[in-house]
């Protein structure tokens, strides 16, 4: 027990994956509108910001400045302290967005009723399921013609692999959606539509055996609904806390979040059966949050774009006790004790000074450049690592030419600056040093980043040129294997990455397989740890 029990209990601190255009933004600001946060849905992020032209460079920098704030989202709901971490998707999809789900203790999975499971889902999916932690599912848009809710339940059990348990059931979709129908209480909450902005519509629940269902619904669908209820009761996955727990079963909920329907009873039962701040693996053991030493990790470095601020802000989860503002900590790989500057907070749209905060909750520190991605800050008199964040495969792949060979110097600090921070990730030639470098990113736009920022901060002009590949292995036992030897297809390349580590690139999935084939013994991952 701790000291600060209460406090650190109440917290929820989870992400929202999606595809982009799901609705994960439309769900965000719904339940900011419960926590009472903000008044009218909509003003979470500017949405003519957020789909910006990659040429235009000051618009990324407006965006990047908007996300900065929107990143973390706290707000107060039923006696919980929610803090709500946003992956950013569209071309800002980086490394970042999966460095986030590090921070977080569950994910809200938004699904587009109409399409299933999209490609960045499937990544972002990937990434929780390594993890462990738990994982809801919000089926959303169900307004708008929706696939067969069989077969969305099975995509998602085939394409993800984990089993689902429906906690409500759509009634139709499109015109002809009436609401859901809970298999616990056994009522349909009924649909109607409401204005956008307002907090909802009037949703009447009535039991399933009640003659006004009848109203609701035409014999049709009520005949199919009956149905559908005793083919669940028969095929589906019971609920199970534990499963929910360990990530291996995902409760499922429909809804539409532009009309605010199902919407409210989600966040209800998600933060019963969701987490309070899990324990983090250290160096010296797991490390309980309710420890009353302060203890946190960085998990995301963001570099500010205005040239008259060089400074970067280290975003840190906190993992134990409490954060107090006026007290030293120790910043364990830098090996001083400090204070840190200027923490802040995001409390939706707005950013403000925080004097303490609690585990689970994600405060931002103005950082002089002496953090680094995964390092580790707690009480002074403590001294503890936490388990690294691994480095996630890039999927694009530039060869980047100096225009300007004088600046060699210029260049090679910038680039390695640069990817020190995390924003893109550099290798080089297998076996011939530092002449050529590639340059590995999650999205495309880090490529416009990098372009940007080595010309502005670092007055180094580069051309990039785009390589095929698109799939990276790291070697896992890289100990008891001789990488010269390494039998691969004609489309593969070897390189090492800054710490001397030696990787593959492929063109497709169809050579890693091959690769794999050729050489037994060798172990390929997709996460350097
Ligand atoms: P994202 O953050 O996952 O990218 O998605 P976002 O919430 O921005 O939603 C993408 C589009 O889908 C938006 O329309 C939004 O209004 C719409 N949408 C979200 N939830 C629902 C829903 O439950 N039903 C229906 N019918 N539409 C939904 P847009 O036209 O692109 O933007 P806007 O002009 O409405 O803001």
């Amino acid at each position: 027990m701790s000291k600060y029990t209460n406090e650190i209990e109440k917290r929820r601190t989870f992400a929202i994956i999606s595809h982009p255009d799901a609705g994960k933004t439309t769900l965000t600001e719904k339940f900011l509108l419960y926590g009472g946060a903000i008044n009218l849905a909509g003003s979470v992020k500017g949405k003519a910001t957020a789909r910006h032209a990659v040429s235009d460079w000051m618009e990324i920098e407006k965006e990047r400045g908007i996300s900065v704030t929107s990143s973390v989202l706290q707000f107060h709901y039923d006696g919980y302290c929610i803090n709500i971490l946003d992956t950013p998707g569209h071309q800002d999809f980086s490394e970042d967005t999966y460095r986030t789900l590090m921070a977080a203790d569950s994910a809200v999975m938004v699904i587009d009723g109409s399409k299933g499971v999209e490609a960045q889902t499937r990544k972002l999916f990937k990434v929780c399921v390594m993890r462990h932690i738990p994982i809801f599912t919000f089926i959303n848009k169900m307004d708008r013609d929706a696939n067969d809710t069989f077969d969305l339940l099975d995509e998602i059990e085939k394409e993800l692999g984990i089993a689902t348990c429906p906690i409500n059931w759509p009634i139709g979709s499109g015109k002809k959606f009436r609401g859901v129908y809970d298999r616990d209480t056994e009522k349909i909450l009924t649909f109607s539509d409401t204005q956008k902005g307002t907090k909802e519509g009037v949703i009447e629940e009535i039991p399933l055996s009640d003659s006004r269902a009848d109203e609701i619904m035409d014999p049709e669908q009520k005949a199919q609904l009956l149905d559908e209820i005793e083919l669940l009761d028969g095929a589906s996955a019971d609920f199970d806390q534990e499963l929910v727990s360990k990530g291996k079963l995902t409760p499922v909920f429909f809804g539409s979040a532009l009309t605010n329907f199902g919407v409210e009873t989600f966040l209800e039962h998600f933060l019963k059966m969701t987490t309070s701040p899990l324990p983090r693996v250290s160096d010296i053991g797991e490390i309980d949050p309710m420890d009353d030493d302060f203890s946190a990790f960085v998990f995301k470095i963001q570099a500010n774009m205005n040239k008259a601020h060089r400074d970067r802000i280290a975003f840190m989860r906190i993992c134990s006790g409490k954060f107090d503002a006026s007290q030293e900590v120790y910043h364990v790989q830098g090996d001083k004790k400090m204070r840190l500057l200027q923490p802040q907070q995001m409390m939706a749209e707005s950013r403000h000074v925080v004097d303490e905060a609690y585990a689970g909750d994600i405060i931002g520190v103005f950082d002089p450049g002496i953090f680094s991605i995964g390092d580790t800050i707690c009480a002074p008199g403590k001294k503890f690592a936490f388990e690294g964040i691994p480095t996630f495969a890039p999927e694009h792949f530039a060869r980047v030419r100096q225009i300007d060979t004088m600046k060699r110097k210029q260049f090679v600090k910038g680039i390695n600056q640069i990817a020190q921070e995390g924003a893109i990730q550099i290798f080089q030639e297998f076996n011939t040093g530092m002449e050529e470098i590639i340059v590995g990113v999650v999205g495309v736009l880090q490529f416009d980043v990098l372009k940007y920022r080595l010309e502005n901060e670092y007055n180094v002009d580069i051309r990039l040129e785009t390589l095929p590949y698109e799939h990276i292995r790291w070697i896992a036992n890289k100990e008891e294997v001789k990488v010269d030897k390494i039998i691969g297809t004609s489309d593969m390349k070897k390189v090492t990455d800054l710490k001397g580590n030696p990787l593959l690139l492929f063109v497709n999935s169809w050579s890693v397989g091959m690769t794999e084939d050729r050489n037994p013994g060798l172990i390929l991952t997709e996460f350097s740890k």
